[in-house]
């Protein structure tokens, strides 16, 4: 079989990447086949590539703007892909997703508010409303199925008994891979409503679908009916964390206007040359890479599955989106550092549940954006590590 342009292994070692290079500080152990952190370790499409060694040719890298021309791209993304029509104004360009959480819950909350998130969930948000004083409320997701389901009426009444400010979301759902139905997000906007309580929705992995799935972006669910922030970038899906840009959608003008108030207290300006070619290219001739990409990711996880199953009691989680597998080992009654230090043994780094809270426990995230033959590895290296906690539980 021919080899595709994502089983080419781009070496990563030693430029300061923070998924190869940094795993030794944080696991303690070296050479450790990195499966943690959520980028990617295959090279960013050549359109994207040409644009940055284009935008070199300009030779100066002086305060920049955001151009129209860019808000057209980003309308024609959204208009095509979620025919989502969006008005220029909605636009904010922002470096990153985590600086605009930060940002959204600046303006939409204050010190001491009570903010709905979900348990488990990506770890930042926690830490962010930690840093902000804000306080997190937090409901635990329901598992039917074999996937993640929101628990609304779990949601409704810490709504109301904890007096909650503001629901912070991420749809897709990460670790959990879930996309959420349209009518699970309707009735998280009629609790909205009813409350009268801003949604912050982290929409970073809505391009990042598995085949034959479809994100629907909140705010286009909504229609205006509640105050929803959204927040996208191209920068999970074409790899690009350490460049950005992202960009935040709100429909109400003078929340807009507080946003880049808010924005200009923190950073300017709003973006930077590279950023404005990297995301042109991708929006503009990335897509056919994007769905070549998403298949590749459909067979590293198809494979995961397959032999992880080779261990009664491990169970990925089913998954609409992202490269992210959320797996059980729940059943096998192994507490979560005995877990790690065998992954670690066997020359693995993944992330551990609980740090995405405490309904985390019991699972761990395996990043799968990566050549074939490292999943294979890495498949084995799991496999390895629970064959000699198991084996060592029986000569007990
Ligand atoms: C849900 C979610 N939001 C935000 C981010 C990070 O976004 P950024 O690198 O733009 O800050 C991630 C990265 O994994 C993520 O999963």
């Amino acid at each position: 079989m021919s080899k595709c342009i994502f089983d080419q292994i781009v070496e990563r070692k030693n430029t300061n990447c923070v998924k190869w290079d940094g795993a030794e500080s944080l696991y303690g152990k070296p050479q450790l086949l990195p499966m943690w952190i959520a980028d990617m370790d295959f090279s960013a499409p050549d359109c994207i590539l040409g644009a940055l060694k284009e935008c070199l040719n300009q030779k100066i890298f002086g305060y920049t703007y955001a151009p129209e021309s860019l808000k057209q791209v980003v309308q024609s993304w959204l208009s095509k892909h979620y025919d989502w029509k969006v008005p220029s104004e909605a636009i904010v360009f922002n470096h990153n997703v985590v600086s605009s959480i930060s940002l959204a819950l600046r303006v939409l909350t204050k010190k001491g508010d009570k903010v709905l998130i979900h348990n488990p969930v990506y770890n930042p948000f926690f830490e962010q409303l930690k840093q902000l004083e804000r306080v997190p409320v937090v409901s635990e997701l329901d598992i039917h199925d074999n996937r993640y389901f929101m628990n609304v009426k779990d949601m409704e009444r810490k709504i109301n008994e904890e007096n909650v400010s503001c629901i912070l979301i991420c749809s897709p759902h990460n670790p959990g891979g879930r996309i959420w139905d349209p009518e699970e997000l309707q009735v998280v906007i009629d609790l909205a409503v009813k409350y009268e309580l801003p949604i912050i929705a982290d929409e970073i992995h809505s391009d990042l679908v598995l085949p034959g799935m479809k994100h629907q972006p909140m705010a286009q669910l909504a229609a205006g009916k509640c105050t929803i922030i959204t927040l996208m970038a191209p920068t999970k899906t074409f790899n690009l964390a350490a460049i950005g840009p992202s960009y935040i959608l709100t429909f109400e003008r003078e929340l807009t206007e507080k946003i880049k108030r808010e924005q200009k207290l923190m950073v300017y300006p709003e973006i930077n040359p590279f950023q404005i070619a990297a995301m042109t290219a991708a929006y503009e001739k990335g897509e056919q890479w994007m769905n070549e990409l998403l298949d590749y990711v459909k067979g590293n996880s198809d494979y995961v599955r397959k032999h992880l199953t080779q261990i009664n009691g491990l169970r990925c989680m089913d998954s609409d989106a992202t490269y992210l597998m959320w797996i059980s080992y729940a059943e096998l009654g192994l507490s979560e550092q005995e877990v790690n230090e065998a992954f670690v043994a066997n020359g693995v780094a993944l992330q551990m549940g609980s740090m995405y809270g405490e309904a985390g426990n019991g699972f761990f995230r395996m990043n799968i954006a990566t050549p074939r033959v490292n999943v294979e590895k890495g498949t084995s290296m799991v496999l390895r590590a629970f064959q000699q906690l198991m084996a060592a539980r029986a000569n007990v």
